[in-house]
C-alpha cells in the first residue's frame, strides 16, 4: 500500500502512553481514542515509524519498538501540555471544530505554543524520516506539520488526515489564525476527512481564505515565484475498524460467558442499556441522562426493568470544559440512583475507567440497546464496533444524526440529542422493538460496517496517497 516507501505515522500521542504504576515501575497502555483503533490495525501490517509524544509531561524517553512500529517519542514540558495541547489544541480547536458547543479560547500565547510544537514535531519527523517516504500526520493537534514538513523535506510525500469534523467557513473564520492553519494543511498531498461535509468545507474555507481555487475534490495552490502550482487532493475517507476482529472476538465462549456473567451481576434486567464514550461534552452524555431520567420520572420506563451502564472514559481533565462536566455528570448519576434506585438496585451504573478489549465486546454482547448520541462526533467507532460484535444480529443502536457514522448506518434509530422527546421516544422503540426488526435493522449495520472495514479504508486512502507519491516522481502537476 506504500509502493515499498517508508511509512511514517505522526500523531500527537503515540498509539500507547507511559504509565506510571503505584510501585514506581512504568508501563505502556493503548492510548485512548478512536485514533488508534482504526490506525492500529493498518501499522501492525504495514509497519511503520511513528512520531508522537509518550503521554507524560517533562519526561524523556528513548526510542523503542512495539512489534512492527519504531516508536520516536516527542518530548513535551508541562508548559507545552498546558499551552498546546490542552489550551489551543482542546480548548481552542476541538469545541471550534465541534459546532462551538462550547465556548472557544483564543489566546496568542496558546497559539504561539502550537506553533512551537507544530514546528518541533515537523523537524523530528524530518530528521527521522527515510528518503521519498510517505509522511500520514494526523489529526487537529499537527495542523501545521504538512507544510512546515514539506519546506524542511521536499522528498516526501505528505498526507493528513482529520480525524474530527472540520467546521462551516463561518465557524472556522473566528479563528484569528484561519489562513495560516489552512496554508498548514495544504502542505500536504491528500487531506481526508471523515464526511463529505467536512472536505466540502474545506474546500469552501482554503479558496475565501488563501484564494486557492477548489477543482472538483482538489484544491489548486497557486505557483509562487519560486514554486511551480500543486494539486491537493481534499476528499472523504470515512474511517472504520477491523471488524472482522471484533467479530472474532465476540465468538470467542469465554467472552460470550462474561455477557452472561454481566447481565446476571446487574440482576438480568429486561433491557439492558449501554453508552461507552469519552467523557467529554461532545459526546451528550447529559443530554442521554436527561431523557433517561424523564422516562423513569414519568413512570414511561420502570426502574424495576432496566438498568443504564454508562462507561465515561476519563479524558482531558484539565481542561475546564472537562472538569465541569464530569462533576455535572457524577452529580445527576447519584440524583438518578438516589430518586429511581432502591437496596441492591440501581437503575443507572456509572463507570469512569478504561477496560480490556474482551470486556468492551463482552459489554456490546451483554447490551440490548447502544445509546451513542453525540452533539457532534467525527465518526464515532463506538457504533461500529458495536455492530461488528452483534453476530447474534440482536441489539438496538440508537444513534445521533450529527455523528459521522450516521451517514453509513442508516438502519440504526437515528436521533437528534437536542430534542429530549425524540430522544425518549427512541429509548422506549429500543426496548420494545421486536426480535425480527432488531435482526433486519442489525443485519444491515453489520453489512456496513463490514463493507467499509478498516482495509476498505485505508486501501482507499493510502491508495490515494500512493497515487500522489507516484505523480511525484514524474513531476509537480499543473
Ligand atoms: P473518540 O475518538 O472521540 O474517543 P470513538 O468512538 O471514535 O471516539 O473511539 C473511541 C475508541 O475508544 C473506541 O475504539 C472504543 O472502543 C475505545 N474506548 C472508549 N472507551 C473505552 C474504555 N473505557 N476502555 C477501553 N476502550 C475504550
Ligand atoms: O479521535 C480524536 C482524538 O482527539 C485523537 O486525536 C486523540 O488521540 C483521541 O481523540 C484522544 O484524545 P487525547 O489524546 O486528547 O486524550
Amino acid at each position: 500500500m506504500t509502493g515499498g516507501r517508508e511509512l511514517v505515522m505522526v500523531s500527537n500521542r503515540l498509539p500507547v502512553d507511559r504509565v506510571v504504576n503505584e510501585d514506581g515501575s512504568t508501563s505502556w497502555r493503548t492510548s485512548p481514542g478512536g485514533l488508534v483503533t482504526a490506525v492500529e490495525p493498518i501499522v501492525e501490517q504495514l509497519g511503520c515509524l511513528w512520531v508522537g509524544w509518550a503521554g507524560s509531561a517533562d519526561e524523556r524517553v528513548d526510542p523503542f519498538e512495539i512489534g512492527s512500529m519504531r516508536l520516536a517519542p516527542v518530548e513535551l514540558s508541562e508548559e507545552d501540555v498546558e499551552l498546546y495541547y490542552e489550551g489551543f489544541s482542546n480548548g481552542t480547536l476541538w469545541p471550534l471544530y465541534h459546532d462551538v458547543i462550547a465556548q472557544p479560547e483564543y489566546h496568542r500565547e496558546w497559539w504561539d505554543r502550537y506553533r512551537q510544537v507544530n514546528r518541533r514535531f515537523a523537524e523530528r519527523v524530518a530528521q527521522e524520516a527515510a528518503e521519498d517516504a510517505i509522511v500520514w500526520v494526523h489529526d487537529y493537534q499537527l495542523q501545521l506539520v504538512p507544510a512546515l514538513l514539506r519546506q524542511l523535506r521536499p522528498d516526501l510525500t505528505i498526507a493528513f488526515f482529520l480525524h474530527i469534523p472540520f467546521p462551516p467557513s463561518r465557524l472556522f473564520a473566528q479563528l484569528p489564525w484561519r489562513k495560516r492553519i489552512v496554508e498548514g494543511l495544504l502542505g500536504a498531498d491528500v487531506i481526508g476527512f471523515q464526511q463529505v461535509t467536512d472536505a466540502v468545507a474545506f474546500r469552501m474555507t482554503a479558496e475565501r481564505f488563501t484564494r486557492a481555487p477548489a477543482l472538483g475534490n482538489t484544491v489548486v495552490v497557486p505557483a509562487t515565484a519560486d514554486r511551480p502550482s500543486r494539486t491537493v487532493l481534499a476528499q472523504e475517507f470515512p474511517i472504520s475498524i477491523d471488524a472482522a476482529a471484533f467479530a472474532a472476538v465476540a465468538e470467542r465462549p469465554e467472552v460470550r460467558r462474561r455477557a452472561q456473567e454481566i447481565r446476571e451481576e446487574l440482576g438480568n434486567p429486561k433491557t439492558l442499556m449501554l453508552g461507552i464514550d469519552r467523557l467529554d461534552y461532545t459526546k451528550g452524555i447529559r443530554h442521554r441522562l436527561k431523557a433517561y431520567n424523564e422516562l423513569l420520572a414519568d413512570g414511561e420506563i420502570d426502574a424495576a426493568d432496566i438498568v443504564f451502564v454508562q462507561v465515561a472514559t476519563p479524558s482531558r481533565e484539565r481542561v475546564e470544559a472537562y472538569r465541569q462536566l464530569r462533576d455535572e455528570v457524577e452529580v445527576t448519576v447519584g440524583r438518578i440512583n438516589g430518586e429511581h434506585g432502591a437496596i441492591g438496585r440501581a437503575p443507572l451504573v456509572y463507570l469512569h475507567r478504561g477496560y480490556q478489549r474482551d470486556e468492551m465486546v463482552a459489554l456490546y454482547l451483554a447490551a440490548d440497546v447502544l445509546l451513542v448520541t453525540p452533539l457532534r462526533d467525527g465518526m464515532n467507532l463506538v457504533a461500529k464496533e458495536y455492530a461488528a460484535c452483534r453476530v447474534d444480529e440482536q441489539g438496538v443502536l440508537v444513534l445521533s444524526e450529527f455523528a459521522g457514522a450516521a451517514d453509513e448506518l442508516r438502519d440504526a434509530l437515528l436521533v437528534n440529542p437536542h430534542d429530549i422527546e425524540g430522544l425518549k421516544a427512541a429509548i422506549v422503540r429500543a426496548a420494545h422493538m421486536p426480535k425480527e426488526e432488531q435482526r433486519r435493522r442489525m443485519h444491515s449495520l453489520r453489512r456496513a460496517v463490514h463493507h467499509n472495514d478498516v482495509s476498505h479504508w485505508a486501501a482507499g486512502y493510502l491508495g490515494a496517497v500512493q497515487a500522489a507519491a507516484e505523480s511525484r516522481q514524474v513531476g509537480p502537476s499543473g
